[in-house]
């Protein structure tokens, strides 16, 4: 019990980590929204990331829903109004797309690499014989 409570003790605390750097990035992006060739490296810094925590793209509706809700309650309803909001939400879903379509882009490149790689080794063995 002691190690089911630690555990989700720490998906919590990973959780609360990840909702800063998401902030930060939709932080980024609402400053940088003219300028998006910027937010490149960016972007494939955060696919290698999610990509190496499984992060799929079901994820994204639930943790953006979540997010535009925690912002809406610590601005509070005067400055986060149905207008804040709106443009909130369209940058998490222009970010969460960006970020689909390249850990798509890098899942797929892996699986081509192990692919190869196993037949490259399976081969060997083969021609052996
Ligand atoms: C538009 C949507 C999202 C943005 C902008 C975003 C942004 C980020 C950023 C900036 C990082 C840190 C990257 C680094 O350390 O190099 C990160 C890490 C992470 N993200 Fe996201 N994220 C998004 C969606 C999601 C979703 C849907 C999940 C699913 C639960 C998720 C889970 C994580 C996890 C587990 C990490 C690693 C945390 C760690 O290293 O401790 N993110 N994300």
């Amino acid at each position: 019990m002691r190690r089911v409570e630690s555990r989700l003790k720490s998906f919590s605390f990973l959780f609360f980590l990840q909702s800063i750097t998401l902030g930060n990035a939709l932080a980024a992006y609402s400053k940088y929204a003219g300028q998006l060739e910027l937010l490149t490296e960016a972007v494939e810094l955060m696919a290698e990331k999610h990509v190496s925590f499984y992060i799929l793209p079901e994820h994204y509706d639930i943790v953006g829903t979540c997010l535009l809700k925690a912002i809406r309650e610590v601005l509070g309803k005067e400055v986060a109004n149905d207008e804040v909001m709106d443009a909130f939400a369209e940058g998490y879903k222009f970010l969460a797309e960006l970020l689909i379509d390249k850990e798509k882009e890098i899942r797929e490149s892996r699986a081509a690499q192990k692919g190869l790689l196993h037949r490259t080794h399976m081969s060997v063995p083969r021609g052996i014989c």
